[in-house]
């Protein structure tokens, strides 16, 4: 399979510039620059390299480095950002900091006729985030390209493929970054672009076929995008050899067990076992007030759950995860502060007897995890869900969860994303759900007095999830969704809308 590797210097563009490629349909990994070698590198393969940005200077000492020797293996290399000074450091250019002149935002670049600028035209905008920049190419190469405040922004050694560029290709300021990015991959590194979700599912599934030949198989279904793919595939593999076991927590929203029962197994054929354990996990709610505490109790219960299922299906061979590429990404950095304990099959491993993991999707950004499920065959609205908290409705209702409470949430809440999905606006949000807060208040309806609860609608637009906004819906959405809310939901006597964005708040409430 055709490769490339963005070797990663700390820049925060470096998932955008792996995306970029692969949305040629080119197969690209991140890989820290410290966890790599020039003999590695060579030994895997790949077409063509691309140095990454980074926050650093090339001549301070902590700054990351990487052996020089890796100009000289044959294969292309691309330096964007840092990663261009870098280039120039190792084969013997001069950096030098641009002090006051330092570039940020968009600026006028204009390009020399080259291989990496073929198609581009001589003026054109670039993305800029730089303070230091090379003020002289190194030996052996051509300046291809400068700004106004950067005489070199782009060299090239057109005879030992190796490439810097100043700006970002990758980020959409860059108006022609796309063109640019493609002749390296195409024309420069030579990769004809021939991986595709389908390439993708035809290998995983001949590949597990023979990997996992009668073993027994166990997947922890949720219901969400992740692992469903991941079931689907391996069933397509090993057939019923997979046992998918589904916990029904009674913390779903409105109908959603019964869907996901319906497709994956009728639909879609899985082995699976639906564990209804509603009344158990309210139990263990009862009186259970303070968010963390809901959620630890969730994700403890969800382990004695599988301790149960385990004494069913007695040992297995194989446990399946839905760890997805950001995951894997995520996971290689530092700890960050916890702000809330994310519940999902991580503690499985403890109280499942078995061989070995398979994470047939940890190579995988979320919308290619997509595009596999939809090859699959699994239903558009499964495959487009939105992401749902593992502890589910219990932390989208504040104070205690009680079986009336999270019935008038689920009511709430189908009725808002309904209004959203019937006017297409829902198609502008990434996540947007109802809470129900433990808020009453006073209300009139006929003539009477009402003492009901307060609902609050939440809808944001993201990226990431790390940052959102709050979605600028319609008023008339909104005024509908809330008229039909107090008119059909009863108890309930108010409905708000959350205007915060993340931070300062979170997209869940708890
Ligand atoms: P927050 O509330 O942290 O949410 O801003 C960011 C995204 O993560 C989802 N979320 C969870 N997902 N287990 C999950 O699998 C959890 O415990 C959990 N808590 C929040 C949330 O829905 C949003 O998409």
């Amino acid at each position: 399979m055709e490769k490339i590797l963005v070797l990663d210097f700390g820049g925060q563009y470096n998932q955008l510039i792996a995306r970029r490629v692969r949305e040629m349909n080119v197969y690209s990994e991140i890989v820290p620059y410290n966890k790599t070698s020039v003999a590695g590198i060579a030994e895997a393969g790949y077409k063509g390299i691309i140095f990454t940005g980074g926050p650093n200077s090339v001549y301070d000492e902590s700054s990351p480095h990487f052996d020089a020797e890796i100009l000289n293996a044959g294969i292309p290399v691309l330096g964007i950002c840092y990663g261009c000074q870098l280039i120039a450091y190792m084969a013997g250019g001069e950096i030098c900091s641009a002090g006051s002149v330092s570039e940020y935002g968009k600026t006028g670049l204009t390009v020399k006729k080259s291989t990496l600028f073929a198609d581009v035209p001589e003026k054109s905008v670039c993305w800029m985030s730089h303070t230091d920049y090379v003020r002289t190419a190194p030996g052996g190469f051509e300046i291809t390209a400068a700004t106004a405040n950067c005489p070199c922004a782009a060299f090239a050694d057109e005879e030992r493929k190796i490439y810097g560029v100043q700006f970002h290709p990758e980020v959409t300021h860059t108006e022609y970054g796309g063109r640019i990015l493609e002749n390296y991959i195409k024309n420069i590194c030579g990769c004809r672009g021939d991986w595709t979700a389908e390439d993708f599912v035809n290998t995983s599934v001949e590949k597990y076929r023979e990997e996992l030949a009668g073993k027994k198989v166990l997947c922890a279904l949720s219901g969400g995008v992740d692992s469903s793919v991941a079931a689907v595939l391996l069933h397509k593999a090993i057939g019923s050899n997979l046992i998918c076991v589904f916990v029904d927590h009674g913390l779903l929203r409105k109908d959603e067990g019964d869907t996901v029962e319906r497709v994956m197994k009728n639909e879609m054929g899985l082995n699976l076992i639906r564990v209804n354990a509603q009344k158990r996990f309210l139990e263990k709610l009862e009186g259970v007030t303070e968010p963390e505490k809901k959620r630890k109790i969730i994700g403890e219960e969800f382990i004695r759950v599988f301790e149960d299922v385990a004494k069913q299906t007695g040992k297995v061979d194989v446990l399946v995860q839905g760890t997805i590429y950001p995951d894997v990404i995520e996971s290689g950095k530092g700890d960050a502060a916890v702000i809330k304990s994310h519940h999902n099959v991580g503690g499985l491993p403890d109280v499942i007897e078995f061989e070995k993991i398979v994470e047939p999707l940890k190579n995988l950004f979320k919308d290619e995890v997509r595009a596999a499920g939809r090859q699959l065959g699994i239903p558009e609205y499964l495959v487009n869900r939105q992401p749902f908290p593992g502890p589910g409705l219990a932390i989208r209702t504040i104070g205690e969860v009680t079986e009336e409470k999270l019935a008038i949430l689920r009511e709430a809440d189908a009725i808002f994303r309904e209004e959203l999905d019937c006017s297409g606006f829902g198609k502008e949000a990434n996540q947007y759900f109802a809470v129900l807060t433990d808020c009453r208040t006073v209300g009139v309806m006929g003539d009477a007095r009402t003492y009901g609860y307060t609902v609050a609608l939440r809808s944001v637009t993201t990226d990431d999830f790390m940052t959102a906004d709050w979605t600028r819906i319609p008023f008339e959405i909104l005024a509908k969704a809330s008229n039909r809310i107090t008119n059909e939901v009863r108890s309930v006597s108010r409905v708000v809308y959350d205007i915060t964005a993340k931070p300062p708040a979170t997209v869940e409430w708890e």
